[in-house]
């Protein structure tokens, strides 16, 4: 996820710009960068940091020019340093462009344009589409004819800025999966990821949808359709929000916003991994004896993994908490071990030391990270990305479902390399992990008959979260997500212990959440809910088949999919409901007591 802010009018451009890049932040930080036009000529100042420091060491308010585009990047393809950075051009200068998305076709596409003698500087996915339309300016017609056919060819999410030295009153805006909105003044014109980058200047806004693209002058605009060419109607609208509550997209919280970013945030992490997961399968392959290290959410995302390993590719990694790996494992791992660590920061110290243990052992080491450029991407001798973009609320919930996402990817992958599952089985549950953000979509539903139901249990001091196979991880990160931000004690667990000592906790109307999808455990979970039922608790029964409301006080009914895909869809009710009840105790989600988004200490 990265920002996008463009401006065309006759103020100071640079100026308009940096305001709206700080405001934008959270959509990502590592680097930044602005392009502006006065008299035919691009200024471009980009670089590796944040944006207060790269305005005074860049100079970025000193750009001239009453025309411009930036950037701020959170990167997905290239580390954050200078050269990666936006914008990107093509190689005659005088096409400048940056991009919030990941371009899935982009290896090809510049493998294409290299034999065509274009030369790249940048390690971006983002780069090609600017020698792409250059390329297409060649064959002849208008810039517009000629970024149309560019931009055609490309696959993936895009939502882009691109700016023409030779048309200097006019700016180009493209979506396709990635968020733009057209900000409409007087004299003047935006565009932006998102409304708060030029909220104080005018409230007037055209949200783009997408294959939609603008172009917008100082004193006009107009929205085509990308596959047609054909102009679009699309009405002007009125923002009522605050700066405030822009910033997070009319949500009141971040950690609400996120949740419901999570149909995009896991077709990106599908996107972003669709062309490398086979190779990282085939390095996986090699190897007998796996451990999964991780903290926290990520060490939930690790156990469910080890069902999709079981499972699929009939191999068995041992799950640890890596601050009990780095302790306990030393002489268990050598050259012919293989250590996956997953961790959404990159930069949870537990964790980077399990995996400094792993290298000094000799051992390959597999990160799974959501920030390009962390220290796990470092150690690591492979990394794959979740592409959830910045994470704001202390509690992980986008960052845990594009793990598993990309977890999933892998065990499916991995399945195939060892041709231990049928391959009309493996394209079958393929195809259902890509319908997965629709099913995200159609659960979010939910999300008012939780809030509901966390009024009901608001006073509740125990909670117990049950479930048997790979809902046990489910079950276990349930009662750590309400934990972390409600201060409500919850205890995960398999629901077959319940009888081994927990089933003496239950008394009238603790709540039990029951993690029941249909699959081969699904009567033994309905018997220990009616054994927990049977001591006076108060059921709340998450699954697909009806039966299960016959014996619950609550019942959430889940889409139908395959059992192996319910830990990503089955997390966001559980998400839903720790954040209502959070709310509903005064607390703030974003920034629960005592705990950090990332613990980069012992
Ligand atoms: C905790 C976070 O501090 O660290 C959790 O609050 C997270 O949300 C855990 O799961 C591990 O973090 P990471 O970055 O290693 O996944």
């Amino acid at each position: 996820m990265c920002g996008i802010i463009g401006y065309i009018g006759d103020g100071r451009a640079s100026r308009i710009i940096v305001k709206g890049l700080k405001r934008l932040e959270y959509r990502g930080y590592d680097s930044a960068g602005i392009v502006t036009e006065e008299d035919g000529k691009l200024y471009i100042k980009k670089g590796a940091g944040r944006i207060d420091e790269l305005s005074k060491e860049l100079g970025f308010p000193e750009m001239p020019g009453k025309r411009g585009i930036g950037h701020t990047r959170w990167a997905t393809h290239g580390i954050p340093n200078d050269i990666n950075a936006h914008p990107q051009t093509d190689c005659t200068g005088k096409i400048a462009l940056v991009h919030n998305g990941i371009i899935e076709n982009y290896r090809e596409l510049r493998e294409e344009l290299l034999k065509r003698g274009h030369r790249f500087d940048s390690d971006t996915d983002t780069e090609v589409i600017a020698h792409l339309i250059e390329d297409e300016l060649k064959s002849g017609g208008s810039f517009e004819e000629a970024m149309r056919r560019a931009l055609l060819r490309l696959k993936g999410s895009f939502a882009l800025g691109i700016i023409y030295t030779e048309e200097p009153d006019k700016l180009y805006f493209v979506r396709n999966e990635s968020p733009l909105v057209l900000g409409i003044g007087e004299g003047e014109n935006f565009a932006a990821s998102d409304v708060p980058a030029f909220l104080e200047y005018t409230n007037r806004v055209v949200f783009l949808d997408d294959r939609e693209y603008a172009i917008i002058g100082k004193d006009f605009w107009v929205v085509k359709n990308l596959d047609s060419g054909e102009t679009v109607e699309k009405p002007v609208q009125k923002i009522g929000w605050s700066l405030e509550m822009a910033e997070k997209a009319g949500y009141p919280h971040f950690m609400l916003k996120e949740i419901y970013e999570q149909p995009r945030a896991i077709r990106d992490a599908l996107h972003g991994n669709a062309g490398i997961i086979r190779s990282v399968a085939e390095e996986v392959a090699r190897y007998e004896k796996i451990f999964i290290v991780a903290m926290g959410t990520s060490y939930h995302a690790g156990l469910v993994a080890k069902y999709l390993f079981q499972r699929l590719a009939k191999k068995v990694p041992i799950v640890e908490d890596a601050s009990e790996f780095r302790y306990e494992f030393e002489d268990l791992v050598d050259e012919n071990t293989l250590v996956i660590a997953i961790t959404q920061s990159g930069e949870t110290a537990d964790t980077l030391a399990a995996m400094k243990l792993a290298k000094r052992k000799g051992a390959k080491v597999l990160a799974i990270v959501n920030v390009v450029g962390s220290m796990a991407t470092r150690i690591a001798d492979l990394t794959l990305y979740t592409h959830a973009g910045p994470e704001i609320g202390v509690a992980a919930t986008k960052t845990y479902t594009t793990q598993l996402t990309v977890l999933t990817m892998l065990a499916i992958e991995l399945a195939r390399v060892l041709g231990t599952a049928g391959e009309e089985y493996l394209e079958r549950l393929e195809m259902e992990l890509n319908t997965v953000p629709e099913l995200v979509e159609r659960v979010l539903k939910h999300d008012g008959s939780l809030r509901e139901l966390a009024e009901y249990l608001r006073e509740k001091r125990d909670f117990f979260y049950i479930g048997r196979g790979i809902s046990v991880p489910t079950a276990l990160e349930g009662a750590l997500k309400l934990k972390e931000i409600s201060y409500i004690h919850a205890e995960g667990l398999s629901a077959g212990e319940l009888k081994h000592g927990p089933l003496a906790l239950l008394e009238d109307g603790v709540p039990v959440v029951a993690i029941a999808p249909g699959g081969k455990t699904f009567d033994k979970v309905v018997s220990n809910i009616e054994e927990s039922k049977a001591r006076g608790a108060y059921i709340i029964s998450i699954g697909n088949r009806d039966d299960l409301g016959k014996v619950s006080d609550v019942f959430v009914k889940m889409p139908e999919m395959d059992e192996l895909l319910t830990p990503i869809v089955y997390a966001v009710p559980l998400q839903l409901l720790a954040y209502h009840l959070a709310v509903l105790r005064g607390n703030d989600p974003d920034k629960p007591r005592n705990l950090a988004k990332s613990v980069t200490v012992e």
